[in-house]
């Protein structure tokens, strides 16, 4: 055990997919792995481990924002040996390139939290997803005829209400995708441990147009982005 997770030693898998949501991490193991057993119910945040494909793998919920998430992935970094995370999540389009119900795949994540320049006194560190892991989910992506898949940067905000959206403008202006709360975090404890990571975003709401998707919508695309994400990882 360590001190958020209640799994045993062994019991979580070396792949992680990680929704925000734990009842979300429930769903995806009910409905994509066999043999789902729950190995984690610590506050609440539900962790489960099956198989796809005959291959192990564990869904952890994370909770929202990015020092919730780096309690969860600390842990499954440094107590489970967890050697690779594929964050499944959602976020909102910032450019008209983008269209709700779409698949952001986060090359790379821009952020207004402090947790980066305290860790690097200040300076700017540039967090990047794994590139076998972004390569594998855009060609899974790439396979499917259900959804469109973008590759690029988003921006990995500490505020879901943010009361100064204009300040993200610059950032739209040198091509941010859409803003999310978690992915920058998630690739820079990744690269403090040496693992692998990758965030995929379904675009649930669209803060240029105000478009937001039905609950339904949001469960098919939804699907899709866990299909693309358990491809990346083991297929
Ligand atoms: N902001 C932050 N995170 C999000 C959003 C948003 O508008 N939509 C979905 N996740």
């Amino acid at each position: 055990m360590s001190t958020h997770l209640g799994a045993a030693p062994g019991q979580i898998a070396p792949t992680v997919l990680l929704p925000g949501d734990p009842l979300r991490a429930r769903w995806i193991a009910e409905t994509f792995l066999d043999d789902a057993v729950l190995h984690s119910e610590v506050r609440g945040m539900l962790g489960f481990t099956g198989t796809w494909r005959g291959l192990p793998v564990s869904v952890q919920g994370s909770g929202m924002g990015q020092p919730s998430m780096a309690i969860y992935v600390h842990e499954l970094f440094s107590a489970y040996d967890v050697q690779q995370v594929v964050r499944v999540g959602s976020c909102g389009a910032l450019t008209e390139r983008v269209a709700v119900r779409d698949v952001v795949i986060a090359s790379g994540a821009c952020t207004d939290s402090s947790m980066n320049r305290l860790r690097f006194h200040g300076l700017d560190y540039a967090p990047v997803a794994d590139f076998g892991l972004l390569r594998a989910a855009y060609d899974a992506a790439q396979r499917r005829d259900d959804v469109t898949a973008h590759v690029g940067l988003v921006f990995s905000g500490d505020t879901f209400y943010n009361p100064r959206p204009e300040l993200t403008e610059p950032m739209v202006a040198h091509g941010v995708l859409a803003v999310e709360m978690e992915a920058s975090a998630l690739y820079t404890l990744a690269a403090a441990h040496g693992r692998r990571a990758l965030a995929v975003c379904t675009v649930s709401d669209h803060v240029v147009t105000g478009e937001e998707t039905t609950a339904e919508e949001r469960e098919q695309t939804f699907s899709a982005m866990v299909e693309i994400a358990l491809e990346a990882a083991l297929g």
